[in-house]
């Protein structure tokens, strides 16, 4: 994002026209299919899991409202819920949209250099990029690639849509192209897409085209602007695909390939299929799976599993079904999992890749495919479990061993139980064995590694204090929260807050200055912490629930040098929470601020929000 633009340096009035300038249903369509019903629109809310519509857009007030989760708000606190934005970059994107000029900040010289250096790697990528096209569609140079493509059915839409091209064979066809817009051979080297011939004679350097003889992808960004190229050779030569570099403004970890048509179709399939290759992308997007990406020639990386966790939290990989590609869904399936990604995985028999499926077998045979996905645990033991069939009990408990890292991360305990059936109906083991190991194992486990297994991308902010509470936070064995409601981060927070409390009932006053008396968001505990409250001991004679609750509380071992800082750190995590809680509050006082015309008011409420949005983050 281009931050040229100081929040301070908005002012008001800009803010107000391109609110004025936007179309509240137009931005809020992009996400979610609506319909017309009277004088609002209807459709599924994108901020929870429903069925039935109940997320409603008011073109009248320029609002939207979900009567099922009460969220709800302008433009603004829309974008910044659902793409994470700030305040400020909502404003930018949609004053570009509607065509609204924002002030620009004073640069310094330095950020006046980058951003011109910036623009100059764009517009030498964006020429180039029309550069190939056309010489793959129109001229007679381009006739290989258009055998090529022809050859492996890509029809000239597609060209179109990917902007497929052809690097012509010669050494400085592009370079030519560029001179006649003023490019320097130098600069088109900086940008990746040129090299230069050994540097010896330093008065006459000399260059030569990266690309040549190659049809070309264009490695196209969520605004459609090439950021870089894939070359594949036309034939079975080496190597098979050229790359462009990384240079300070591409960063093949951080992108995906397919995501200028993905990052819509994501979100219009509530998941994305996770590919290997270009031709994977575009023969499954053209198949209508507008939601297939793939990973730039790389293993998987932390920054695309994040990159796609901004659409969906659901992924199906589906990589090549050879050894490699097993060995980079285990590990692909990992990162996603660690990025808070539910994973599936897809095993392709009777073809390399999913454009070969799809070749030979058709779409419908991969849509029936597709709905064979497997959970990413059972992948894995099909994985371990194919060259050999565990036998002795030893080898089944070492099975167990391996997958019990998986199995413990399930948040859901629901789910949880179904691989622990799962394991012992394929193993022939009784379900309490295999409950029992993996249990034994979460708890032999180190605490640290455990605390960070269990909150991948915990949003409260212990995230930031992690390291100072790894040592002395208790209560990572509870089974995860039986109410989904509960947030885990907040739970644990709970858990261990009323775990001091059963060890020093003279904590209970100050919990209660701290937090009121009613903050429990887990039943079981509220009812636990009222007990406490009103006998100054714990309950024995209550349900077996809560009977088994505080039995599982007592036994966690408790740091008691800890003490204090555990308290601090348990009361933050559920005052953060509670913050995070009163956005709704707050955006019910908004709407009516506007309501009655305070647009300043509003305008303050609203930054409030976006502050605290961004904090629970
Ligand atoms: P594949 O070898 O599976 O190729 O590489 P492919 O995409 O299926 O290509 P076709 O169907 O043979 O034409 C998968 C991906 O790995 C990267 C590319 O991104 C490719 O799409 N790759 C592969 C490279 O970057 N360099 C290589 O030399 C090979
Ligand atoms: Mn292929």
């Amino acid at each position: 994002m281009d931050n040229r633009v100081r929040e301070e340096l908005i002012p008001e009035g800009i803010i107000e026209e391109v609110r004025l300038r936007t179309e509240i249903v137009e931005v809020i369509s992009e996400y979610v299919s609506l319909q017309r019903k009277g004088k609002n629109f209807l459709g599924l809310c994108p901020f929870h899991t429903e069925k039935t519509p109940s997320f409603t857009v008011t073109p009248e007030k320029q609002m939207f409202y979900c009567f099922g989760c009460n969220t709800g708000g302008n433009v603004f606190s829309f974008l910044m819920k659902k793409e994470n934005w700030t305040f400020i970059e909502c404003v930018q994107r949609l004053a570009q949209r509607c065509g609204v000029v924002l002030p620009e900040k004073e640069m310094s010289p330095r950020e006046r250099e980058e951003t011109r250096l910036r623009r100059r790697f764009e517009e030498i990528n964006e020429w180039a990029a029309n550069y190939y096209h056309n010489i793959l569609l129109k001229s007679p140079e381009g006739e290989p690639g258009r055998r090529y493509f022809e050859k492996r059915g890509i029809d000239s839409e597609t060209m179109n849509r990917f902007r497929l091209g052809y690097a012509p064979d010669r050494w400085d066809g592009l370079l030519d192209y560029l001179q006649t817009r003023g490019v320097q051979p130098q600069e088109v080297a900086e940008v990746g897409l040129a090299l230069e011939r050994g540097k010896s004679d330093k008065d006459k350097r000399q260059f030569y085209d990266r690309f040549r003889n190659r049809v070309l992808f264009s490695i196209l960004d969520r605004r459609n602007q090439p950021i870089a190229f894939g070359g594949r050779v036309l034939d079975d030569s080496v190597p098979k695909y050229l790359n462009s570099p990384e240079t300070a403004y591409f960063n093949k970890g951080h992108h995906l390939y397919g995501i200028h048509r993905a990052h819509q179709g994501i979100r219009e399939e509530g998941y994305a299929l996770l590919v290997e290759g270009y031709m994977d992308v575009i023969a499954l997007q053209n198949a209508g799976y507008p939601n297939a990406v793939a990973s730039l020639g790389t293993a998987l990386t932390r920054d695309q599993a994040n990159l796609i966790r901004r659409y969906t939290q659901r992924v199906v990989l589906l990589y090549d079904s050879d050894d490699a590609g097993i060995h980079a869904a285990l590990r692909g399936g990992e990162i996603l999992r660690d990025a808070g990604i539910q994973v599936e995985v897809l095993t392709l028999l009777g073809a390399k890749d999913p454009d070969e499926f799809l070749k030979n077998h058709g779409r419908e045979q991969f849509h029936n495919l597709l709905q064979q996905a497997a959970t990413f645990i059972e992948f894995k033991y099909r994985t371990l479990t194919h060259q050999q069939p565990p036998r002795s009990i030893l080898e089944k408990a070492e099975l167990v061993h391996k997958l019990a890292p998986d199995i413990i991360k399930v948040a859901s305990p629901v789910e949880r139980e179904g691989y622990e059936r799962f394991l012992s109906l394929e193993l022939g083991l009784t379900l309490e064995a295999v409950q029992r190991e993996i249990t034994s194992l979460g708890q032999k486990r180190h605490q640290k590694e455990r605390f960070e297994e269990y909150s991948p991308q915990n949003p409260i902010s212990s995230v930031k204090n992690r390291d100072n509470i790894t040592n002395t936070i208790i209560c990572k064995d509870v089974p995860a929260p039986p109410q989904p409601a509960v947030e885990l981060g907040v739970y644990r927070a709970e858990c261990t807050l009323l775990r001091l409390l059963v060890e020093d009932i003279s904590l209970l006053n100050r919990i209660k200055e701290t937090l009121g008396t009613s903050f429990w968001r887990d039943s079981a505990h509220q009812q636990i912490f009222d007990y406490l409250d009103q006998e100054g001991s714990v309950p024995t004679d209550s349900n077996e629930m809560i009977q088994s609750r505080l039995a599982s509380l007592i036994l966690e071992e408790l740091d008691k040098s800890q003490t204090e800082r555990l308290f601090a750190d348990c009361t933050k995590n559920i005052l953060a929470a509670q913050a995070e809680e009163n956005v709704g509050d707050l955006q019910a006082r908004m709407v009516a601020l506007e309501k009655s015309g305070d647009m300043a008011g509003a305008m303050a409420l609203l930054k409030e929000i976006g502050e605290r949005l961004k904090r629970g983050k």
